[in-house]
């Protein structure tokens, strides 16, 4: 298991592997660790968070077996309860909670931090950013959804930027080193967005897999992120 960073003032990218060829997956990881992503983003759907299906632990661990790029793993489920243990064992580096899914978030928020992976807590486009505020203190990274989660290729939501600037604003009073992730919609124009708005690790499916040059498509969202 790769360790995901502490924020250090610089933008990370996050490929999602969600938009890749799925027949050639081995081949979208290398292509993201060499056009220079940051971690590569892993999403997982159980048809009842989300409408759709996507990958499970063992898609996890092989990619760590290349341990080519940290694997931030956002869990799109009812019950995250059911697979934080086979996504640790499978060597995620950071695991992202939705806020809206059931059991008792704090006690795994805590457990995922013990056993050494970052601890993320994700909210919804209709979600306030005050939701956030009691799990604070067991937080690494928060992850804002700027589309409704499940699908990739979607248009970047209207709100997008104003959750973004709420969440800013809790991670600033709190004093507290937590990465404040983007997700959904994010190319060149809404990362610039994005990143006005006080992000700073922007996830990317389709700008990056849809593109004819992942290392320039990744490149161009880092300079959108950083020159804002
Ligand atoms: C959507 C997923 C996103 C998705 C982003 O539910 O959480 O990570 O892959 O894809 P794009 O960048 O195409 O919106
Ligand atoms: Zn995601």
């Amino acid at each position: 298991m790769l360790k995901l960073p502490l924020p250090k003032g610089l933008a990370a990218v996050a490929p999602s592997i969600l938009s890749a060829d799925q027949l050639n997956l081995g081949l979208a990881v290398q292509k993201a660790a060499q056009g220079g992503a940051d971690w590569l983003h892993i999403d997982i759907m159980d048809g009842h968070f989300v409408p759709n299906l996507s990958f499970g632990p063992a898609t996890v661990a092989c990619i760590d077996k290349t341990a080519a790029l940290a694997q931030d793993v956002h869990l799109m489920v009812e019950r995250p309860a059911d697979f934080t243990g086979p996504f640790t064992k499978a060597g995620a580096s950071s695991l992202t909670l939705h806020i809206e899914s059931e059991g008792d978030l704090k006690q795994l928020l805590a457990q995922i931090r013990q056993s050494g992976l970052a601890a993320g807590l994700s909210i919804k486009p209709d979600t306030a950013p005050a939701e956030i505020l009691p799990y604070i203190d067991l937080l690494d990274l928060v992850l804002v959804m700027t589309v409704y989660p499940g699908f990739g290729g979607q248009g970047f939501l209207q709100n997008g930027a104003a959750q973004i600037a709420g969440v800013r604003d809790i991670i600033k009073k709190s004093g507290r080193q937590i990465w404040l992730e983007v997700d959904g919609g994010i190319n060149e124009e809404t990362a610039a967005a994005a990143a006005r708005a006080g992000a700073d690790a922007f996830v990317a499916g389709n700008a990056v897999f849809n593109a004819p040059d992942t290392a320039l498509a990744i490149a161009r969202i880092r300079r959108a992120a950083a020159n804002f």
